[in-house]
């Protein structure tokens, strides 16, 4: 039974969810999408079981996720599953990535919702638990889930909050989201002084959306909001709107090396 993994993460809580499922099988293989979208060739998904894993954004797939399926060619596929994780707003997140899955013709046979630490500081100063109750329920699901997968059982799509997280998507998020869907929410992000010209957000980021980090960052208008920069900026220069610059989150187990190997 060969397990592919198709994973989006900014900040490696994806990654670390991706990886642990990817432990519960003999073969899995994890794909970065943001690797197959820079190559600039056709993708084409297909195979035995084929797993989706990325964060939620604004209560919904990120703008990226969709760009991504819209590019995106299916061939066959046996089990298909998706995984969200968040701060703990997700609405029908995997109800919306289903309807955009629909449009090439394929089917979710399940999908779950897995509680990780917020990397946005507006999302994280609502989380009452520290992130090592995030990791140690998430460890709890993650097994759970595989053991669903082998067994290629169906499922329903998770979601939360109801109508009102529906109605939240719609109304305080929608002009960050179409912020995101332009590509444009890095006009967020600006340096401060304490900038050591390390390079960092450059080789990190995804997209190649930052230049001139030998001198100031520059941002180019093409960010799909992993917030990788920011949160891995080792003098903690690159800093978000007004947010406080003391807050940065990483997950324990992805260091900067981790994505950028992992991300390139
Ligand atoms: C731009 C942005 C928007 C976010 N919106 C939500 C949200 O609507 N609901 C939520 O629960 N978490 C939200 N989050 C938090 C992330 O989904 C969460 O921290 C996720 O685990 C990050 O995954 P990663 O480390 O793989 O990037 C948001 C984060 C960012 C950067």
């Amino acid at each position: 039974m060969k397990l592919k993994l198709y994973y989006f993460t900014g900040t490696g809580n994806s990654l670390v969810v991706a990886r642990n499922i990817g432990n519960e099988f003999a073969h899995a293989e994890l794909i970065s999408m943001t690797n197959l979208m820079c190559m600039d060739k056709e993708i084409v998904i297909a195979g035995d079981i084929v797993r989706f894993v990325f964060p939620v954004y604004f209560a919904r797939p990120p703008a990226f996720i969709k760009e991504f399926i819209q590019q995106t060619n299916f061939g066959d596929i046996s089990y298909i599953f998706a995984v969200v994780n968040g701060g703990g707003l997700f609405g029908r997140t995997l109800h919306l990535f289903n309807e955009l899955l629909q449009q090439k013709d394929i089917r979710l046979d399940a999908g779950f919702l897995i509680g990780m630490p917020g990397n946005h500081p507006k999302v994280a100063s609502m989380q009452r638990k520290g992130p090592e109750a995030y990791y140690a329920a998430a460890a709890v699901k993650t097994k759970a889930i595989a053991q669903l997968v082998k067994a290629k059982q169906p499922g329903k799509l998770e979601s939360n909050w109801g109508l009102l997280g529906h109605v939240i998507a719609l109304t305080a998020f929608q002009k960050p989201y179409q912020l995101s869907k332009a590509k444009k929410l890095d006009s967020a992000y600006w340096v401060n002084d304490n900038c050591v010209q390390c390079g960092n957000c450059e080789r990190i980021c995804p997209m190649q959306n930052i230049t001139d980090s030998q001198t100031k960052p520059r941002w180019h208008h093409n960010c799909i909001n992993c917030a990788a920069c920011y949160h891995y900026c080792s003098a903690k220069a690159i800093c978000l709107d007004k947010e406080d610059p003391s807050f940065r989150y990483n997950h324990p187990d992805v260091t900067a090396t981790d994505l950028i190997i992992y991300n390139n």
